[in-house]
């Protein structure tokens, strides 16, 4: 496959419109995060080969918990069967996977199946996977603030970075948002300061390679002048 030139070394993608894609089917919400769910390696399949070397996936974020009980339920266990299956299948040797959020109100079995698989991949170098679960940009910059100040670092741009989740990773590059809503509800708030961002109505079960494809273009085409000329 060819590579795209000027392909994005970090694509941040938020995986909306799973309710209403399975709503439109006439069928529960949580159809849609199990199908979503499935679509999942196929997209990070497609990144890996079109040489994207970072993929930051939005699964959970610090807001969701006011879902009904069964929708977090259905989530979370889409995403333990997601890390329990990783190494042998996904990784194969090549993924490193983070997850990046707030752990201390997981679930037990999805904090081990997210800690085996942490370790499991963390040799590996070729490409980072990230998962956002439990994640709210707003508490990880208050938190990232907060220790730098209890062990008395300077908080400046550089310190702050250092102390996100994100601290071993570049920022984001292209931000893609499915599901028809335009906004980034707060995801990656202070890496994406000048991330280009991409929206599309294709709601997540059905975003394709194509659409993937798409907005590589589309990213390609832009002009980032970070502030400048
Ligand atoms: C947003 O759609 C999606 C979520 C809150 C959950 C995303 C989770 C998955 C795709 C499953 C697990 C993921 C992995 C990595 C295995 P929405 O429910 O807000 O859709 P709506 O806007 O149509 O209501």
């Amino acid at each position: 496959m060819n590579k795209i030139y000027n392909t994005p070394l970090h694509v941040a993608i938020i995986m909306d419109g799973n309710g209403r894609w399975a709503k439109n089917k006439g069928k529960p919400r949580c159809v849609g995060h199990v199908e979503g769910a499935k679509n999942v390696n196929k997209i990070v399949s497609f990144a890996f080969d079109s040489g994207v070397k970072n993929l930051t996936l939005y699964a959970f974020s610090t807001e969701n918990w006011q879902r009904p009980q069964e929708e977090i339920s259905t989530i979370f266990s889409a995403l333990e069967n997601y890390f329990n299956n990783f190494a042998s299948s996904t990784a194969n040797g090549k993924i490193r996977l983070r997850v990046l959020g707030e752990r201390n109100n997981l679930p037990k079995t999805l904090l081990t199946a997210i800690e085996n698989c942490e370790n499991q991949t963390k040799d590996f170098t070729q490409f980072n996977l990230n998962i956002a679960i439990n994640y709210g940009g707003r508490q990880e910059i208050v938190s990232a603030v907060k220790s730098l100040i209890s062990v008395g670092e300077e908080i400046t741009e550089e310190s702050i970075a250092n102390a996100l989740y994100t601290a071993e990773l570049p920022n984001p590059d292209l931000i893609i948002r499915t599901g028809g809503e335009k906004r980034l509800s707060n995801f990656l708030i202070y890496q994406s300061a000048y991330a280009e961002l991409y929206f599309t109505d294709v709601s997540w079960p059905d975003f394709t390679e194509e659409d993937f494809s798409l907005a590589l273009k589309d990213y390609k085409n832009r002009n980032r002048r970070y502030g400048g000329v």
